[in-house]
């Protein structure tokens, strides 16, 4: 997708993107640190729009290993599925049912999860449900890092992971933050 039609996608369903422009480089590089891509079988990004990230988790994954990539919207899935690798799983549902397409793989769970759901621009049970549905099925000693636009929701990442590590993204269209936690 390119960036114009990531921005229409943006405009119309901004109550659930969040944001008008997708991550560029240096954020999707950012968003996916800390992540051991020796041993990480099953990656589980929630949020994923139009694969920008996932492009780049999929460039540093293992052969065998698979990306099941959450997303809402119609449109930006069928971006997604045209990326066209076997390994991508394309998930068009709601992040909260990672247990279900974890089952669909046979995988017991999340080696590492990258979000960059927009947390503030939704209800707050809906965030809360999710965020801890990523906890509960995320491998101890796994990472969960998030993409935002402000530390707003800061406190959902606190009270599922304990210690948050909030990165500054300077070189992204607006300046970002991920924030890193481990299992
Ligand atoms: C800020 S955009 C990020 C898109 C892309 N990952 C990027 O970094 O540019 C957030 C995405 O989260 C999706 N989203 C919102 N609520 C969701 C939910 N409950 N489950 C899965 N995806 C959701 C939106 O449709 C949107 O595409």
């Amino acid at each position: 997708m390119s960036t114009l039609s990531f921005l229409l996608e943006g405009l119309r369903n901004i109550g659930t993107t969040g944001t008008i422009t997708r991550s560029g480089t240096a954020l999707c590089r950012a968003a996916i640190d800390r992540i051991d891509f020796t041993t990480a079988r099953t990656i589980v990004e929630l949020g994923a729009g139009d694969g920008v990230i996932t492009e780049h988790i999929l460039q540093r994954l293992h052969p065998e290993g698979r990306v099941i990539a959450f997303e809402v919207s119609e449109d930006l899935c069928d971006d997604m599925r045209a990326i066209g690798d076997p390994r991508l799983v394309v998930a068009q549902d709601s992040a909260e049912y990672i247990r279900t397409y974890l089952d669909q793989i046979g995988a017991e769970w999340a080696d590492h999860i990258v979000s960059a759901i927009p947390f503030a621009a939704l209800p707050q049970d809906l965030g809360e449900r999710i965020v801890t549905a990523a906890r509960d099925n995320l491998r101890t000693g796994g990472c969960y890092n998030q993409v935002h636009y402000s530390l707003k929701t800061k406190s959902y990442y606190e009270r599922a992971f304990g210690r948050v590590d909030a990165r500054r993204v300077y070189l992204n269209l607006p300046p970002a933050w991920v924030l890193y936690c481990r299992k």
